[in-house]
């Protein structure tokens, strides 16, 4: 049987199990620790760093680190957002990010990140990468503009066999997202759809269908990016 811990997000006292990720014991308990790149269940990628709170004056991702007795953890501090915001800048620069041209505009995780922490304009340069868009799958449509290298593609949509369809290739600055064509061939339009839900921003599209959700009406049209969590546990 697993063992129950007890700990405390910004003094609130928390439950969870021993060894289970902080990020999705503090979601179980109804606090909202920002990700990107972590999804539950999923082996963590530890890659984007959004998640990033202070256990014992130490700053610490959320979504490697497993909740251990008496941990007291804070994850709400002026602190901690303006290493968030930093974050969600980093990305908007190091990308190219045009959000009214997006399909995902409204849906997108790093855009509703952009508006809880209240980017106006990012403290880094721009870099304008140039970056190759792939339109060359049947179903998918790379805009490699878009991603964050948050790898959740690559670890999470796969072929009948198990094969990732995704991988990343190159390194530092010319790491990008690929799409391996003959998987991609084969992918269904569910699976296609899965892979366009997963991704945090707007770099993998489903062909075929477009703007399904009318603006206004789409998930973070109507609530901060978070909310949920908070309110329905509290
Ligand atoms: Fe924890 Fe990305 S969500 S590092």
């Amino acid at each position: 049987m697993s063992e129950t811990v007890k700990f405390t997000i910004d003094g609130k006292e928390c439950q969870g199990t021993k060894g289970q990720l902080l990020v999705d014991a503090a979601a179980d308990n109804g606090v909202y620790i920002p990700v990107l790149c972590h999804m539950r269940d999923l082996i963590p990628a530890g890659s984007c760093r959004i998640c990033t709170v202070k256990i014992n004056g130490r700053n610490m991702a959320a979504c490697t680190t497993p909740v251990e007795e008496g941990m007291a953890i804070e994850n709400n501090s002026d602190e901690l957002t303006d290493i968030r915001k930093a974050i969600v800048e980093m990305l908007f620069v190091e990308g190219n990010h045009f959000c009214p041209a997006c399909e995902k505009s409204g849906n997108c995780d790093l855009q509703a990140l952009g508006y809880k922490y209240q980017m106006m304009v990012p403290r880094f340069p721009y870099a304008f990468e140039r970056r190759d868009m792939d339109a060359t799958s049947p179903k998918i449509f790379l805009e490699r503009n878009r991603c964050i290298f948050c790898k959740r593609c690559v670890r999470v949509i796969k072929d009948n066999e198990g094969r990732s369809i995704f991988a990343f290739k190159g390194r530092g600055t010319t790491l990008q997202i690929n799409i391996d064509k003959t998987l991609a061939a084969t992918m269904s339009d569910e699976l296609a759809q899965k892979a366009m839900d997963i991704c945090p921003v707007g770099c993998i599209l489903k062909k075929e269908v477009g703007f399904i959700d009318p603006i206004g009406q789409r998930k973070y049209d109507k609530k901060v990016i978070g909310s949920d969590i908070e309110n329905n546990h509290q």
